[in-house]
């Protein structure tokens, strides 16, 4: 029984994305897991000394035949308990003081580091998928691409957070904290990692039916790295070569696709769903649902609403003579 019961519970995490809260890659992250760890120390403390006193007071001896305290008042006693009182009235306050100003000083130390990010990301928050527009005063050095964030090693990083339809929330707990992404009201986070690597965020907002689905991935690279990232990514996409790519380029355009996304180059001028100029290059497909396979492509393509039901993506008809070049096409599109 207690194996199945763990395969059960094996099953149920599989879908999971374990997401290391209290495991900080960054300054931010840093800082607001000393925070949580006060809090809970403090809290710890003050839960302690709370039982401690209940168990004093329930398993004192009563002394020997008490006189009613209503008619005959000890006024040493009373005194006692008045001071008593005011002692813990006023640890309270202390405690409850003390852990304002800690998380005050830390919303305060993140907040201040806003100004000396060099670079700009603008996150729109899309039912269910992130847009990621690297923002530049040029808008031919402006490059917008989806679900993915790269960001250079041991800089901050100035997200600004917006959003298309609903609330949704911005987190990638090993980088910062929770931010909300609010229709109307534009928001900055400021995120740092200090090592490279691959950290993993999820919507943390309910925004209706894929709120789960709506995951993304930081990846953090050296500056170099990020750069030659950036050049790739600012060029429109690759010319298809072969003739399977061509003809597949001819499907795609022939298709709904183009009423919704984007490849540059191409007349395919969508906006209202993920820019596909260099789709191969991300490592998954519909906001960290499936990995970016050939055969993940095609069944999301073919069938995105058994893969992700109510996703805005339609599950298209295509025929299966159009399917492979189809692929070859999206798949050469690094
Ligand atoms: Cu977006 Cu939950």
């Amino acid at each position: 029984m207690s194996g199945r019961l763990a395969a059960l519970v094996a099953l149920a995490l599989a879908g999971c994305t374990r997401l290391p809260v209290l495991e900080p890659a960054g300054p931010f992250a840093a800082r607001l897991r000393e925070l949580i760890l006060d809090f809970t120390l403090v809290s710890a403390l003050v839960w302690i000394a709370v039982v401690l006193a209940l168990a004093v007071a329930a398993f004192r001896r009563r002394r020997a035949a008490p006189p009613d305290p209503a008619l005959h008042p000890d006024a040493r006693a009373e005194h006692r308990l008045h001071l008593a009182i005011a002692a813990a009235v006023a640890a309270t306050v202390l405690v409850l003081v003390g852990l304002n100003v800690a998380s005050f000083a830390t919303d305060r130390a993140l907040s201040t580091d806003e100004g000396k990010s060099a670079l700009t990301i603008r996150v729109t928050g899309h039912q269910w998928w992130w847009e990621v527009t690297y923002v530049h005063e040029r808008a031919d050095q402006t490059l917008t691409t989806a679900n993915e964030i790269h960001i250079p090693v041991g800089q901050p990083v100035s997200l600004a957070l917006q959003s298309a339809d609903v609330i949704h929330s911005f987190w990638v707990p090993e980088l910062a904290g929770k931010k909300d992404l609010i229709p109307g009201h534009p928001n900055t986070l400021v995120l740092q990692a200090d090592r490279a690597g691959e950290y993993l965020g999820q919507c943390a907002e309910f925004c209706g039916l894929q709120h789960a689905r709506m995951r993304l991935k930081v990846i953090a690279v050296p500056p170099s790295a990020f750069e030659a990232w950036r050049q790739r990514q600012l060029l429109p996409a690759t010319v298809p070569e072969t003739a399977s790519a061509r003809r597949g380029q001819e499907v795609f355009l022939s298709q709904p696709c183009v009423m919704c996304h984007t490849v540059r180059g191409t007349p395919a001028g969508g906006k209202v769903a993920p820019d596909l100029t260099h789709l191969a290059s991300r490592t998954t497909l519909a906001a960290g649902t499936l990995a970016n396979t050939r055969g993940n492509l095609a069944a999301w393509i073919s069938d995105a609403q058994g893969v992700k039901p109510g996703a805005h993506m339609p599950s298209l008809q295509i025929a299966p003579a159009d399917l492979h070049p189809l692929l070859d096409y999206l798949e050469q599109l690094q």
